[in-house]
């Protein structure tokens, strides 16, 4: 048996959690964990290039995060626009290709045009996908591709047969992600063991790698180091090897 058995991952993908322990146990407000976590990102977003990861995807903000008290969603949401607005320019001459994909239709006009101005200009760009869900929570993902799913077969009664024929892959195309492979490997830090209602069908054969490092703790380091330990999954995919 190799080492190595499964390389590099294609898609990474990050539930950063743990800005406001972190920031807790500073002694400091929990948005102060926030805006550490962003170095965190820039981090994740240099090895990931570095090590020739082609999607890098981040969990920033779930359909449930909008219960959090308003100072907090209201300084999330600010973090998000001047992080947008102060890396962009960079993300782009690194060749990034930038997207946001959640429920868009509950983000203020203020973000979505950030957003918009953002996935226009990075659009051709291929050396790495990076994705913030925002806004995003995977019952949602799914509920809200069924009904795209319904609307398709009600406007044209053949594709329910030749969906069916496709099997569950034809699905994939009414979800957000259509287009995205699925997570090779999911990362979840501050020692919560749990998937938080994210990619609940894209994540169905990823890999999963908990750690009690804060999300501001988490940097290059630790990103190569969840690389190797995925190195040495077995991917089985429910066969026999
Ligand atoms: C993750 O850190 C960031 C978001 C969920 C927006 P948290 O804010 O959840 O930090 P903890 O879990 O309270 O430490
Ligand atoms: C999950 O973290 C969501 C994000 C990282 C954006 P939470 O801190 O919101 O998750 P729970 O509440 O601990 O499950
Ligand atoms: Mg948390």
């Amino acid at each position: 048996m190799s080492e190595v058995m499964t390389g590099v991952p294609v898609h990474v993908s990050m539930i950063m959690d743990g800005n406001g322990r972190w920031a807790k146990e500073r002694g400091k407000d929990r948005v102060y964990g926030h805006f550490e976590g962003v170095e965190s990102v820039r981090a994740c977003v240099e090895a990931a290039i570095e090590n020739g990861v082609r999607y890098l995807s981040l969990f920033a903000f779930s359909e449930e995060n909008w219960n959090r008290p308003d100072a907090e969603v209201t300084a999330l949401m600010g973090l998000m626009v001047k992080a947008m607005a102060e890396e962009m320019e960079k993300l782009h001459r690194n060749g990034v290709r930038f997207m946001v994909l959640g429920n868009r239709a509950r983000l203020s006009d203020e973000i979505n045009s950030t957003v918009d101005s953002c996935m226009e200009l990075t659009k051709d760009n291929d050396r790495l996908t990076m994705i913030i869900f925002l806004s995003y929570s995977g019952k949602w993902d799914i509920m809200q591709a069924a009904l795209k799913m319904a609307e398709a077969i009600s406007e044209d009664p053949g594709k329910k047969i030749e969906i069916e024929n496709r099997g569950v892959a034809a699905f994939d195309e009414f979800l957000v992600t259509a287009g995205i492979p699925d997570p090779d490997l999911i990362i979840r830090t501050s020692g919560e063991q749990r998937i938080s209602n994210y990619l609940l069908w894209q994540g169905a054969y990823s890999e999963f790698l908990f750690t009690d490092i804060l999300w501001p703790d988490f940097r290059k380091k630790e990103f190569c180091d969840a690389l190797a330990e995925y190195g040495k999954r077995d991917r089985r995919y429910g066969k026999v090897k």
